[in-house]
């Protein structure tokens, strides 16, 4: 899908992209370099990143990979500083790295709650507080890519909807406390999207099924949809908008929880 924004629109922009190695993570970050960002990608897997890395390189674009886990703010403060020294500045995080699978909360470990929140909200905080000083200099933003489980009770994502909802709540604390600073803070919450990980992982057959037919668009989502939105939030058709969460989800979220119900046996 060719991007509906005009040619070039983040020509001189530089975007750095936590989750970049694979699904809507690395779409995000094709988009926003065909777009003119320099990105770079951030994750755990480098193998993984300098793929998608050498992707948006033969596609004309300008891309680094850099690993690093979220979880670990010296590691991220280093790679931001790296892509700061590379591109001269960085203008725009993406936080999309994620963790998650189903399970029933009477039988979730603690670490493995900790797991999720730890990836997700602290991983959030760690990128954009790491990344402050640098979006603060160039007038910047951050998108975080949040769930529908974080306002739609969800049967065996307790850890990711606490999560989701920490990371859009911060999202609307940081705008608050750093609009003075000129920089915007938004979130973009995707529904089912055709082709992710998460999707394999949350939504067995019968599920997937049982969803498909009900989203009020009648289809799944794409990551060039999502990509497409994010682009939207970070160019300067959104300079107005901060502290926002952006559902993109076909309207999945008016039915609720809905085939996931059935998930709960
Ligand atoms: N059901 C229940 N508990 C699970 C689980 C599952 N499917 N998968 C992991 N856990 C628990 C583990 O048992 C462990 O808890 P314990 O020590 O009490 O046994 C805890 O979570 C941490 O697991 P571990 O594998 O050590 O963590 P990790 O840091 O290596 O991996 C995860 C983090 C668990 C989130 C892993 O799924 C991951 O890396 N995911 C990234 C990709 C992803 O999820 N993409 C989809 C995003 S929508």
């Amino acid at each position: 899908m060719k991007s509906v924004f005009v040619d070039g629109i983040l020509e001189g922009k530089s975007a750095l992209i936590t989750g970049g190695g694979s699904g809507i993570g690395a779409g995000i970050a094709a988009r926003l370099a065909a777009q003119g960002a320099k990105v770079t990608l951030v994750g755990r897997t480098l193998e993984k990143l300098e793929r998608v890395a050498g992707e948006i390189k033969a596609a004309g674009g300008t891309a680094r990979a850099a690993s690093a886990d979220v979880r670990d703010y010296a590691a991220l403060e280093a790679v931001i500083a790296g892509h700061a020294e590379a591109f001269g500045g960085l203008d725009i995080l993406v936080n999309s790295a994620a963790g998650n699978f189903l399970a029933p909360a009477s039988t979730l470990s603690a670490n493995g709650f900790r797991a999720v929140i730890d990836i997700d909200l602290c991983g959030t905080f760690n990128a954009s507080r790491a990344a402050f000083a640098h979006l603060a200099k160039a007038g910047g933003c951050v998108v975080s890519v949040t769930a529908t489980q974080a306002t739609i009770p969800t049967p065996l994502q307790c850890h990711a909807g606490a999560a989701k909802a920490g990371i859009e709540k911060l999202t609307r604390d940081l705008a608050l406390e750093w609009g003075g600073s000129k920089i915007r803070v938004n979130a973009i919450a995707p529904g089912p999207i055709e082709g992710t990980e998460g999707m394999s992982r949350l939504a067995p057959g019968d599920v997937a099924d049982g969803l498909k037919r009900r989203v009020p668009l009648g289809r799944y989502g794409t990551i060039d949809e999502i990509a497409e939105a994010v682009l939207y939030l970070v160019s300067p058709a959104a300079a107005y908008v901060t502290g926002a969460t952006l559902l993109v989800d076909g309207g999945t979220s008016l039915i609720g929880a809905g085939p996931f119900l059935e998930l709960m046996g």
